[in-house]
């Protein structure tokens, strides 16, 4: 599985963290930046991993800012990509199992990195439950490209 990963300022040093465990796990990851905690906007990062995943070229993103927010609301403009605003172990579940979801959003000012990596390896290791229900729900807001 091919990962991307991008933040803001918000997120920088939580993205390091995330980076460094999905290595150690034996992944690929490509980083989309930002590439220091300088101040920056979120909405060109987002633009940037949701242009990775939309080329093929990863098959889920994982975005970080402060809270998370901003990034998730940049990154759910973009066609075929559904991404979650995730800060429990349950949702990050739940989202791929139900959603689908293709893109993580976390904010590293509202959690820790350790619930974060927790959050990140369920999110990652969780498949869709490719259930007929949820198939039809997301054919009304979210097709899959
Ligand atoms: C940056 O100060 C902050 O607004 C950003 O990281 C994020 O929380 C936006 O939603």
């Amino acid at each position: 599985m091919k990962l991307v990963i991008g933040s803001d300022h918000g997120g920088y040093d939580m993205k390091l963290e995330v980076i460094e465990h999905l290595k150690a796990r034996g992944f690929e990851v490509t980083d989309v930046g930002t590439d220091s905690p300088a101040s920056c906007d979120y909405p060109v990062y987002a633009k940037k991993l949701t242009d990775v995943i939309k080329a093929g070229d990863a098959d889920l993103g994982i975005l970080i800012c402060g809270t998370g927010i901003g990034m998730s609301m940049a990154a759910n403009k973009e066609e075929g990509i559904r991404a979650a605003l995730c800060h429990d172990v349950f949702s990050a579940e739940a989202t791929r199992s139900h959603n689908n979801a293709n893109v993580l959003c976390m904010g590293a000012r509202v959690i820790g990195p350790g619930l974060a990596l927790m959050i990140v390896d369920k999110f990652i290791d969780t498949p869709f439950s490719n259930d007929e229900r949820h198939i039809r729900r997301l054919s009304y807001y979210a097709p899959v490209q």
